[in-house]
C-alpha cells in the first residue's frame, strides 16, 4: 500500500484535450464502506457487503477489523464477507492498528475499541498523526474509556483502554462533525441505556441509518434551526445484514466538474448516493447554473441514489453559506476548481474545518489555485475565489498527502490554458482506486 510501504511518489500531468465523454461508475462510498465493515464485525453472524469501497483508507479498516477478531474476507470485486464478534466483543489485537491516511477509520473505530474491555495502539501516517484526535478521546472518556499513552497535545500513536463498564451519556459536539458522533455512538453501542448526541449542524447520518438496518434503535430529531439530537438504546444484538454500498458523491464530484468544465463534454454517473447531507456540492453547482440532471432514481439499504447526467456548462459565483458546509466538506477542493471557471467571484464560508482534515485544505485549496494562476484570498474561514471563465494553470501543485487536492488539481488541468502537475498522485489511491483510468476512459489526457 502507497501508505505503508514506502511506494515511490508519482508526479501527474493533466492537460486539456477532448471533450469528456461516457457512462462511468465511481467506486463505492467510503463512509459506508468503513461502517459497513465496523457494523458487519459487531454484528453476530454473517454480513455479506457489495461494491465495496477497495481503497487504502477502507482496506485499513478491513485489516483492523480482523486484527479485533473478525473474520473478514474478499469474495470477488467489491464483494466481501463479515463474520463479526458481537457487541462489545473484539478481542485485544497483537499489534498497533494502523489506519494509515484515514481519520474516519481510526476514529471511528476508536469509538468501536471504547465499548471493549480491552487496549489497543492507534497509528497511522505523517498526515494522520498530524490530525487532531482528543475531539473523539474527550466523549470517549466520558463514556469510561482512557488514554494510556499519546504523542504530543493528543496525537497518534494513542493506546486506548477500553471501558470496563461504558456508561451512556449526552453530549453535545463542539464542531458539527460525523465522526464524532459516530465513535459516540459505536462505543454507546456497549452502554446500558441511552447515548444521546447534541450536533448545532447535522452532519451525515450513514452511521445512524446504518445502525437502524442492522436492527439498533437510533432516534434522530431536530434540535434548534440546523441541528439533530440523536439518541440510541444500548446494547443491542446486531442483527447481520446485507449492504449494497452506491457510488461514493465525493469521489463523483471530480468527473462531474471535469464535465461542467470542459467544452463539449457529456457524461453519465450512476448509482451515486443522494443522502442531502452528503449532496452540498450538486446543491452549490446548481446555483452557479450547472444543469445537473437526475435519472435511475432509487433506494437501496436505506439509501437512496441516482444516476446524474452532466453536460458542459458556463457558471456563475456564487456565495456558499456556512451552514452547508457539513453536506459538502469534502468538495471544497473541486468546488473551488469550477469556481475558477465561473464568471464572478465565489465566496466560500465557514470553513474551520478543512483545516484539519488529511492536509490544512483550506490553504493547500488556495494554494493549488494561486499556483495555476487563478486570483483566491483566505479571509479568516472564508475562502473566495475570483473566476474569471477561464484559467491559466501551467502550476506544480504540492499535493500535501491529500487526495482530494490531487484529484481537484488535476480537473483544473484538464480544463486550463497549460497543463497542470501534482507532486504525488499516489494518496488518490486512499480513495478513489481508478481514478486515472476512469478519467482516462472519459477522454481525459492524464499521464
Ligand atoms: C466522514 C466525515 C467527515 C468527512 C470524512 C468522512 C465520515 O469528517 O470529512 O471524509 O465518514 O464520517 P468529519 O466528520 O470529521 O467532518
Amino acid at each position: 500500500m502507497h501508505v505503508n510501504s514506502n511506494s515511490p511518489i508519482t508526479p501527474m500531468t493533466a492537460r486539456r484535450g477532448r471533450p469528456l465523454a461516457g457512462r462511468a461508475r465511481v467506486p463505492g462510498d467510503k463512509s459506508i464502506s468503513h461502517r459497513a465493515l465496523i457494523l458487519g464485525a459487531l454484528a453476530v453472524g454473517t454480513t455479506r457487503i457489495t461494491g465495496l469501497l477497495e481503497g487504502e483508507d477502507v482496506l485499513n479498516t478491513a485489516q483492523a477489523m480482523r486484527a479485533l477478531g473478525a473474520r473478514v474476507e474478499r469474495t470477488g470485486v467489491g464483494a466481501w464477507r463479515v463474520d463479526g464478534v458481537g457487541v462489545a466483543g473484539f478481542a485485544a489485537p497483537a499489534g498497533p492498528l494502523d489506519f494509515g491516511n484515514s481519520g474516519t477509520g481510526c476514529r471511528l473505530v476508536m469509538g468501536a475499541v471504547a465499548g471493549c474491555p480491552i487496549s489497543a495502539t492507534f497509528d497511522g501516517d505523517a498526515s494522520l498523526r498530524k490530525r487532531p484526535m482528543r475531539r473523539v478521546l474527550d466523549p470517549l472518556a466520558l463514556m469510561g474509556a482512557h488514554v494510556i499513552d499519546a504523542a504530543e497535545g493528543g496525537r497518534l500513536p494513542i493506546s486506548l483502554a477500553g471501558a470496563r463498564d461504558p456508561m451512556p451519556i449526552l453530549y453535545r459536539t463542539p464542531v458539527p462533525s460525523a465522526q464524532i458522533k459516530s465513535a459516540m455512538l459505536l462505543a454507546g453501542l456497549a452502554a446500558p441505556g441511552v447515548t444521546t448526541v447534541i450536533e448545532t449542524e447535522a452532519s451525515r447520518d450513514h452511521t445512524e441509518l446504518m445502525l437502524r438496518h442492522f436492527g439498533a434503535e437510533v432516534k434522530s430529531e431536530p434540535e434548534g434551526i440546523h441541528g439533530r439530537r440523536i439518541s440510541l438504546t444500548g446494547q443491542p444484538e446486531l442483527a447481520p445484514s446485507n449492504v449494497a454500498v452506491p457510488a461514493d458523491p465525493s469521489s463523483a464530484a471530480f468527473p462531474m466538474v471535469a464535465a461542467l468544465l470542459a467544452p463539449g463534454s457529456d457524461v453519465f454517473l450512476p448509482d451515486v448516493m443522494t443522502n442531502p447531507l452528503r449532496t452540498g456540492l450538486i446543491a452549490t453547482l446548481r446555483e452557479m447554473g450547472a444543469v445537473i440532471v437526475e435519472e435511475e432514481v432509487r433506494h437501496d439499504g436505506g439509501e437512496a441514489m441516482a444516476g446524474f447526467r452532466v453536460r458542459h456548462c458556463a457558471l456563475r459565483g456564487v456565495e456558499v453559506p456556512p451552514q452547508r458546509a457539513p453536506a459538502m466538506i469534502d468538495e471544497y477542493p473541486i468546488l473551488a476548481v469550477a469556481a475558477a471557471f465561473a464568471e464572478g467571484t465565489t465566496v466560500m464560508r465557514g470553513l474551520k474545518e478543512l483545516r484539519v482534515k488529511e492536509s490544512d485544505r483550506l490553504a493547500a485549496t488556495a494554494e493549488m489555485l494561486r499556483v495555476n494562476g487563478i486570483d483566491v484570498e483566505i479571509s479568516g474561514d472564508d475562502l473566495a475565489v475570483r473566476g474569471r471563465g477561464h484559467a491559466a494553470g501551467g502550476g506544480l501543485v504540492a499535493t500535501h498527502m491529500d487526495h482530494r487536492i490531487a484529484m481537484a488539481a488535476l480537473v483544473l488541468g484538464l480544463a486550463a490554458e497549460k497543463p497542470v502537475t501534482v507532486d504525488d498522485a499516489g494518496f488518490i489511491a486512499t480513495s478513489f482506486p481508478g481514478f486515472v483510468e476512469l478519467m482516462r476512459r472519459l477522454g481525459g489526457d492524464l499521464a
